[in-house]
């Protein structure tokens, strides 16, 4: 499928198909395509699957025994990482930010977490990055050979399983214009800018920000896909007035769905029964509806939604959704 070499772990089921959705694009104007990355597998899938693979084969190659992941209290990162472990026989400790104490400590990917058999270490209100260091230090001393990997497994051996991951979308021969999709730690759309770079891709790459203002994240952004390209021994560089990062969707915040999303998430369920999730690919679909609506995606154009995963923390905002639901 692709010459990037490094080692990888099969972790995913891969290809993930590309769906089209006839009764959404009737409704639209637009041909949309869904790339099910919701389906890589591992724990109810997502897009830290596929990441997780070369991640984790780095981390067994190193000679470690435990992974050390942090993210918000319903990461789906954290959750992939804890089933990843699982599947490899690796202890898995993650920092998650909250207290242990506040609501939705026992549903959705928290729930998951505990399944998969993972030790969660909340915060308590002190700083992430002294906790990761601090249960590092302690793993260590234990003698379990602890690799840390970064929040979202958004660095260059993370980013790479998405620049194959573009490469698996464009022998799947589907021509679009638009692609568009969730950002946030960035390891994704670093990997798909470099992924459309190594297979001539013309499309255009729209990133949804589900947190960050555009600048200067697209800076990060750019020096991430351009480790990349080092790490992976492509020529390619990408500047950050190549990528685009639109921040108009970010709302009331992280983690915050409203109408936006609650409304994206039921359109999809209704009419093409397809889960979106309330943080991530809810925000960017959205998003896309709302560009589709505007005209500023033009009628008829072919537009691929790139479904990162997340589904399991609707149940964390099941209240939210059965009351927009009615
Ligand atoms: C479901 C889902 N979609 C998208 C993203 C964003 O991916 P990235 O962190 O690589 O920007 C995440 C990150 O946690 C996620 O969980």
């Amino acid at each position: 499928m692709s010459d990037i070499r490094l080692a990888r772990v099969p972790l995913a089921a891969l290809p993930t198909p590309v769906d089209e959705l006839p009764r959404l694009s009737d409704r639209l104007g637009c041909r949309i395509y869904v790339k099910r990355d919701d389906l890589t597998g591992l724990a109810m899938g997502g897009n830290k699957t596929r990441k997780l693979e070369y991640l984790v084969a780095d981390a067994i190659s190193a000679g470690a025994r435990t992974l050390i992941t942090a993210g918000a209290p319903q990461s789906n990162h954290c959750r992939q990482t804890a089933a990843a472990a699982a599947r490899m026989g690796l202890r898995c400790v993650l920092i998650l930010s909250g207290e242990q104490s506040q609501p939705q400590t026992s549903t959705g990917n928290i729930l998951l977490d505990r399944l998969l058999g993972a030790e969660i270490v909340w915060t308590e209100g002190k700083d992430r990055d002294a906790m990761m260091e601090q249960v590092l230090e302690g793993e260590r001393l234990a003698g379990h050979q602890p690799y840390l990997i970064p929040y979202g497994g958004s660095n260059p051996i993370g980013a790479a399983a998405y620049a194959v991951a573009m490469l698996e979308f464009a022998a799947q021969n589907i021509e679009v214009d638009w692609v568009v999709f969730a950002t946030s730690s960035g390891g994704t759309q670093a990997g798909l800018a470099l992924g459309a770079r190594l297979g001539g891709l013309k499309a255009r790459l729209h990133a949804i920000s589900v947190d960050k203002p555009t600048s200067p994240f697209r800076d990060r952004v750019s020096e991430l896909a351009n480790r990349t390209a080092e790490k992976i021994g492509a020529e390619y560089r990408i500047r950050p007035d190549e990528l685009i990062v639109d921040d108009r969707f970010v709302g009331a915040g992280y983690g915050k769905p409203d109408a936006l999303e609650l409304g994206a998430i039921s359109l999809f369920a209704r009419m093409e029964g397809i889960l979106l999730d309330p943080v991530y690919t809810g925000r960017a679909a959205g998003g896309m509806l709302s560009m589709i609506r505007s005209r500023e995606i033009a009628p008829g154009a072919r537009v691929l939604f790139w479904h990162t995963g997340g589904t399991p923390a609707l149940w964390a905002y099941s209240a939210q959704l059965a009351a927009f639901n009615g």
